[in-house]
């Protein structure tokens, strides 16, 4: 079977980009995303093609050679429901904040809801193609569901999980390692809907890197790989404290052991924690997979990257804590970065949220520059926490345009985020504009330590 038309709901930092691609490499293929999210539809269809709500090196490119071509934003989910012949959900799935497996758990509801609704709607066979990372066995769920309220009609479900990076989506979804593809290999039906979306990739990606494999271990397959990208991160990080309390440096340990080609150069750059809204998440999810199922030594095990990376989130505010002679009450500490890593607008368990949060328990006047994300992202940020009033949050942070502006005054600046523009900055004149002595510290190992401390910074970096 050919597929012909494809409908994508979610609009989100995965459909987006990923439907994108889809449409420009395909030009035969109608490509149409649906959401829930009146505004955020709105401005995916923005004439100014700049303004599309997620911030993606390459993405506006591709995204004005397709859209109104055969890419297309749309609310009315139902009517793309009913046109498509493939139907991916890109819906979010966040932890749990309620209930059975609060705090660790996927919250499966939105992607429940979309089940639902396709049944309701579909008049002839689809294929519908698991992109949100899911626990395991979540296909067996959509089939029920799917079987049982639709019209009659036969459902394949494919797991398709998305491997892409925010900052270089473009990058990995045009040159991916693999596109992985889970399906029922044991059916004949099964066999087609997976080799319908193999055509799909097939469009760009050649064919040795298109995977197929079980749904099960395909979905299992996505937890894993962010397990491990995640264990990574936490076991430089664990370094990284040990680093600085001996002679060594944590980058030199980085290269050493990264150029043993069995460890590899990649993912190895400590860091005061990582964000995003996959890690802990499937972390999470994985966690209370392993324990449902009585494996608590499994469960224990991959906790501890989580309990690492919060320990090197709190870690780092603690030593700006410290190092300004014990109190920060009244001081005003200045936040390079906001964004989880460079290269996006997305905040989503971003560790800038976090030490900010504990400085603002120990008093402290933030002030924030991140070159693209906006106040209202800030604030909402830390209303979520719920550490402390709304009221309160407004009142100890300042969002400011300009790194100059937020550093001026400052008693210290922490670098959240490894933008590129803040290695090109007039440190000097930064310098000169912050309360003596000026402490500097550098939460990405993204700063010249010898030439600030020449310039007479007191200047922290993680890992040394
Ligand atoms: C993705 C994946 O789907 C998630 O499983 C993965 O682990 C993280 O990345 P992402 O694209 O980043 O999610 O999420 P988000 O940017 O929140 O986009 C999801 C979109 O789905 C939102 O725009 C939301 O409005 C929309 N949505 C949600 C619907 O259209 N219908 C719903 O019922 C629920
Ligand atoms: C991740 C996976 O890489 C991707 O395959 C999956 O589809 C979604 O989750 P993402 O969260 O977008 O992608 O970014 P990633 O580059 O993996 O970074 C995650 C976090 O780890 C960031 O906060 C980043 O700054 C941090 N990190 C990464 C480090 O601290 N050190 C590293 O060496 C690498």
């Amino acid at each position: 079977m050919k597929v012909k038309n494809i409908c994508c709901i979610g609009a989100g930092y995965v459909g987006g980009p990923t439907m994108a691609i889809i449409a420009q490499k395909s030009p035969e293929i109608t490509v149409t995303v649906v959401d829930i999210n009146e505004k955020r539809i709105a401005a995916w269809n923005d004439p100014d093609v700049e303004q599309i709500p997620i911030y993606e090196p390459g993405l506006s490119e591709v995204v004005a050679e397709a859209r109104g071509r055969n890419l297309f934003f749309s609310t009315d989910v139902d009517a793309a429901i009913d046109a498509a012949d493939m139907i991916f959900i890109s819906v979010n799935t966040p932890t749990k904040t309620y209930g059975m497996g609060k705090g660790m758990a996927a919250d499966l509801k939105y992607i429940e809801l979309c089940a639902r609704q396709i049944a309701r709607v579909a008049k002839n066979d689809k294929i519908i193609v698991e992109k949100s990372t899911l626990p395991v066995r979540t296909a067996e769920a959509l089939k029920r569901i799917l079987d049982n309220t639709g019209n009659g009609v036969n459902f394949q479900i494919l797991s398709n999980p998305e491997f892409l990076a925010e900052g270089t989506a473009v990058t990995d979804l045009h040159k991916p390692d693999r596109v992985l593809i889970g399906g029922d290999l044991d059916s004949e039906k099964g066999r087609e809907a997976i080799q319908a979306l193999v055509d799909v990739y097939a469009h760009w990606v050649t064919p040795d890197n298109i995977l197929t494999t079980n749904v099960w271990s395909s979905e299992l397959s996505k937890l894993t790989a962010n397990a491990f990208l995640a264990q990574r991160v936490s076991s430089i990080n664990a370094m990284s404290e040990l680093c600085e309390v001996t002679e060594a440096d944590v980058q030199e340990v980085a290269k050493a052991i990264g150029m043993d080609s069995r460890i590899g150069p990649k993912f190895l750059k400590a860091s005061v924690g990582f964000g995003g809204s996959c890690f802990q998440k499937d972390i999470l999810n994985l966690v209370y997979i392993a324990k449902s199922f009585g494996l608590n030594e499994v469960a224990d095990y991959w906790e501890q990257v989580i309990l690492m990376n919060d320990h090197q989130k709190r870690r780092f505010a603690a030593k700006i804590v410290k190092t300004l002679f014990n109190t920060v009450s009244g001081k005003k500490i200045a936040l390079l970065g906001w964004a989880f890593k460079k290269d996006t607008n997305d905040t989503r368990e971003s560790a800038a949220i976090y030490v900010a949060d504990y400085l603002l328990n120990e008093q402290a006047e933030i002030v924030v520059y991140d070159p693209k994300v906006t106040q209202e992202q800030i604030l909402a940020d830390l209303d979520y926490l719920g550490t402390r009033s709304e009221e309160e949050n407004r009142k100890l942070i300042t969002v400011v345009n300009t790194a100059e502006a937020a550093c001026a005054e400052a008693h210290a600046v922490a670098v959240m985020t490894e933008w590129d523009e803040f290695k090109t900055l007039d440190w000097e004149a930064i310098y000169t504009h912050m309360l003596k002595p000026a402490f500097l510290f550098d939460g990405r190992r993204l700063l010249d330590k010898e030439a600030l401390t020449d310039l007479g910074f007191e200047f922290y970096a993680i890992g040394s």
